[in-house]
């Protein structure tokens, strides 16, 4: 009830501020599940050996991030593995809350990543930091998980061709 009064509040100053022009934001396809990893090898051999799963290609450095990383792909999405590059690693304080590691966050697709960043703003939505270029090479910002109900949210802009 809230939600949709809501809703025809928002298109209608969308109406107004932009015309027809919609800024609605919908969910789009999970691209990927981020699993902190005290040791990226460590993760892989143990999807190897329980599930025969596979990285989609060799662990890279982000050093913008401050995290290495390397995706596992699933038949629908990937498991993003997420181990910190150096001490100031924004992860570092996860695993030291979860030595194991353990999930971080999720990352759903959006069309456009400058409307999405307008859009949640707009609803007072906190986001982290500046929009910044991630492990698929293509524009991400986190949504903070104080607003996400507990949890990290990448949004990414979808990427030209399948990952
Ligand atoms: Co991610």
């Amino acid at each position: 009830m809230f939600a949709s009064r809501l809703n025809s509040i928002i298109t209608a100053v969308e109406t107004l501020l932009w015309g027809e022009r919609s800024l609605s934001m919908t969910l789009g396809r999970l691209n990927h599940i981020g699993v902190a990893t005290p040791s990226i090898e460590r993760s892989l051999e143990r999807y190897r050996t329980l599930f025969d799963a596979h990285p989609s290609s060799p662990p890279f450095d982000l050093p913008a991030q401050g995290v290495r990383v390397c995706f596992v792909d699933a038949p629908n999405s990937q498991i993003e593995l997420i181990e910190p590059l150096g001490p100031g690693s924004p992860i570092a304080r996860f695993l030291e809350k979860n030595p194991e590691g353990g999930q971080h966050h999720v990352c759903f697709e959006v069309p456009d990543i400058a409307a999405a960043r307008s859009h949640f703003e707009g609803l007072g939505v906190r986001i982290l930091g500046p929009t910044r270029i991630g492990a698929h090479g293509t524009p991400i910002l986190f949504l903070h998980p104080g607003d996400m109900g507990g949890t990290l949210t990448e949004l990414m802009e979808r990427p030209q061709q399948a990952h």
